[in-house]
């Protein structure tokens, strides 16, 4: 048998918490609880098995329009998470998992952010695995910020607009430095890219699946990663 290619970027659209937590008659937080349980789970799995880079989207520019009780527990779950991810500061570095939040800061409230920066400062050298957890993240949101710097460098004559080129976008970009996603996977049923690496995308095979994030598990990971197995990526060529 052929060995299983592990692809080195995965995407994840964490969706389906709500709809999980309805069936079961729970408020919608009970559901985002789970979600982040299986957050969890992935990212450790993802590290045992070899992936090198993962993005999980955790919370987009447009989810701020849900009802703000659904808001703010959710800005829990993530303060949870960065609380813990300090306390496990030692296990993290072994694990060798370097964590980025990517996505607009301005919005967040600020002693998230700042256990953003010391979560990052933290992780810096650890360098088995590149975790990325989208928090107002939007993808164009993350493209306009890209224009505004290199028009920044262009209005301060460093840089000539006929010089600009897709890797300065590229260099922009909140992913600066990574490799494209190879694969995005979204759970619940859903066949849409919601704002999620815009940019990043281009080139991405698409895995979807009926199930919703918080019954995803280990097993349905490998399914995803053995049908990208069987993709035939041509890029444009023959
Ligand atoms: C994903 O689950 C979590 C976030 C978007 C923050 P949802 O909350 O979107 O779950 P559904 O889509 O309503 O089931
Ligand atoms: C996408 O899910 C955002 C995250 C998973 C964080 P949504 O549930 O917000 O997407 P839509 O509204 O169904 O497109
Ligand atoms: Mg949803």
């Amino acid at each position: 048998m052929e060995e299983r290619k592990v692809p080195e970027h995965i995407g994840i659209i964490m969706d389906g918490n709500g709809r999980w937590a309805k069936k079961r008659g729970l408020p919608r937080s009970e559901g985002h609880k789970a979600g982040a349980n299986v957050f969890r789970r992935i990212c450790d799995y993802a590290d045992e098995i070899g992936i090198k880079y993962i993005t999980f989207y955790a919370f987009s520019t447009e989810n701020w329009r849900r009802p703000p009780d659904e808001v703010a527990a959710l800005m829990d779950l993530f303060r949870d998470y960065l609380h813990e991810a300090e306390e496990r500061r030692e296990e993290n570095k072994e694990k060798g998992m370097r964590i980025h939040f990517i996505g607009h800061r301005e919005g967040v409230p600020q002693d998230i952010t700042e256990l953003f920066d010391t979560t990052e400062e933290e992780s810096r050298d650890a360098g088995r695995i590149d975790v990325n957890i989208a928090i107002n993240y939007g993808g164009r949101l993350e493209i306009t910020d890209a224009v505004k710097a290199i028009a920044r460098k262009v209005k301060s004559g460093e840089l000539d607009p006929e010089d600009i080129t897709e890797d300065d976008i590229s260099a922009n970009i909140y992913t600066a430095g990574q490799p494209d996603p190879d694969l995005i996977i979204r759970p619940s049923g859903e066949y849409r890219l919601s704002n999620f690496l815009l940019w990043q995308s281009a080139y991405s095979e698409f895995w979807t699946t009926d199930i919703l994030w918080p019954d995803f598990t280990t097993d349905d990971f490998d399914r995803a990663i053995d049908d990208y197995n069987s993709r035939a990526r041509r890029f444009g060529a023959v």
